[in-house]
């Protein structure tokens, strides 16, 4: 233990003095070749190495080469810094080891308050063990449409679980064009078949066309398919559009439709008072994905499915061979009842760190900060001569484009992200919107200022110039 001890007091030093360096430190620099060769070319050693020396190694080899998300002036993909409180507790859940598939000890009770606690800042509706932590979003949402898919089976008067989905009518899936791919991929995953995922057009601000969705779910019935499940997003990763989820719970209600949010980055946008009116009807939905991963800043991997009918997730998922009896579980049984991981992390602990040391208002603070940053961003892109804007903002992204000259704006912009990211000041991503290439930035840093939104627009000029 001795050993553990002055490690972890030198650990401790080590993750304060890098997280303290980050902001004047490069957001991004590529890994040199010797850096590359010396982590992928690392031979198991043969006999172990003190605990100093592993640290010596992360310090020389890891630490230097970040993706940048934890700088200030990240603004790529969906990818927040690190929260200090999550940063600070990681090492103890660790310490615990436990798993939290089920069981009498703290996990699985910090895991309920953990979700209910999601649930009730985003207002979704909570009844006891309605939810899970996950490895992300993606994962959420398998859990999600699995639940889905065996409820319309059990609807229709069979078990998806038992027979499989042969010979039944093909259960659609309906997705905006700006739907996540992991939507994509769990429908795939779950055996519905790439071909029964309907992407339904979107209007000007790329939210669902819900006359569309209406329109295809009747042609779907008309053809003898089984329209099952309407996922809405709210916060697509392109612009950060929330669909009309009011609109679109109306319609999944007069078809017995489950209704699906992808709110996995988005959700917490309900918090700034601006973007709340869009949220109406989020509480309707069955089913929510929400990234604690994503903008609370917990550290990665971190998703949550909540759900408004709990028994409907153990439906899909329970089974509990004699070996896992707990005949001690209270009525809401084990996690691992509700979603396919067995062994789980404690993902509890660094979720309840991070919403307990920002608080509510620390909280609904960020969200107000970043999704300022990105109208400001917005409102200066409209300023400016040679950017345009692609999306209104609806949460803390804003989608534009850079415009100096007349021809070949789609390369352009294409390689702009690519250039901006090498010079190190600053980082984004692009993506296609609307037909068009596109620039987007997303806020999530609790220390990005207005003038880092300056230097941004000044970068993609200056990286545009040598393309
Ligand atoms: C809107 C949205 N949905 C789903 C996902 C997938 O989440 P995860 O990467 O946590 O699996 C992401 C990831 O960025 C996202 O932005």
């Amino acid at each position: 233990m001795d050993e553990l001890r002055r490690a972890g007091v030198r650990a401790a030093e080590i993750v304060a003095g890098h997280l303290e360096g980050v902001p004047a430190g490069p957001v991004w620099q590529p890994v040199p070749e010797a850096g590359r060769a010396w982590l992928g070319g690392l031979r198991l050693p043969e006999a172990g190495r003190p605990l100093d020396a592993l640290l010596d190694d992360v310090h020389a080899h890891v630490l230097p080469y970040p993706m940048g998300n934890g700088h200030p002036r990240f603004f790529g993909w969906v990818n927040s810094p690190p929260s200090p409180a999550g940063v600070l507790i990681e090492p103890l859940a660790a310490a615990l080891n436990p798993s939290v598939a089920g069981g009498d000890h703290a996990g699985p009770l910090l895991e309920r308050t953990v979700v209910r606690w999601l649930a009730e800042l985003v207002g979704f509706p909570h009844p006891p063990g309605g939810g899970l932590l996950t490895s992300g979003a993606s994962m959420a949402t398998i859990v999600c449409l699995a639940t889905a898919r065996q409820q319309a089976a059990l609807a229709d008067g069979w078990d998806a679980r038992e027979e499989g989905l042969h010979g039944r009518p093909p259960m659609v899936l309906y997705v905006t064009e700006e739907g996540h791919s992991c939507l994509h991929k769990a429908a795939q995953l779950l055996g519905l078949g790439a071909r029964n995922v309907r992407k339904v057009p979107v209007d000007a601000s790329y939210r669902m066309d819900v006359g569309a969705l209406r329109t295809m779910i009747a042609e779907d019935l008309a053809a003898g398919l089984r329209p099952f499940c309407v996922a809405g997003s709210a916060g697509t990763v392109n612009s950060g559009a929330v669909d009309p989820l009011d609109a679109i719970a109306d319609v999944a209600a007069e078809h017995g439709l489950w209704f699906h949010v992808d709110g996995a980055y988005g959700a917490l946008g309900v918090l700034d008072a601006r973007s709340a009116p869009a949220y109406a009807g989020l509480d309707r939905a069955d089913s929510l994905a929400l990234d604690p991963h994503k903008w609370l800043g917990v550290p990665v991997g971190c998703g949550c499915a909540l759900l408004r009918d709990p028994a409907a997730a153990r439906a899909a998922f329970s089974l509990v061979p004699s070996y896992l009896v707990d005949d001690n579980a209270d009525d809401l049984g084990w996690f691992s009842e509700y979603g396919p991981e067995q062994t789980r992390p404690f993902r509890a602990l660094k979720t309840w760190a991070t919403m307990s040391y920002l608080g509510r208002e620390g909280i609904t603070r960020l969200v107000e900060h970043t999704s300022g940053l990105a109208r400001t961003l917005a409102a200066m892109v409209e300023r400016a001569a040679d950017f345009e804007l692609l999306a209104p903002v609806a949460t803390s992204i804003t989608a534009f484009r850079h415009t100096p000259r007349d021809g070949g704006l789609d390369a352009l912009n294409r390689a702009v992200p690519g250039a901006v990211q090498a010079r190190g000041n600053t980082f984004i991503t692009g993506t296609r919107l609307g037909g068009r290439d596109a620039l987007r930035a997303c806020f999530l840093h609790p220390d990005t200022t207005e003038d880092d939104l300056v230097l941004l627009l000044e970068e993609i000029r200056l990286a545009a110039k040598t393309l």
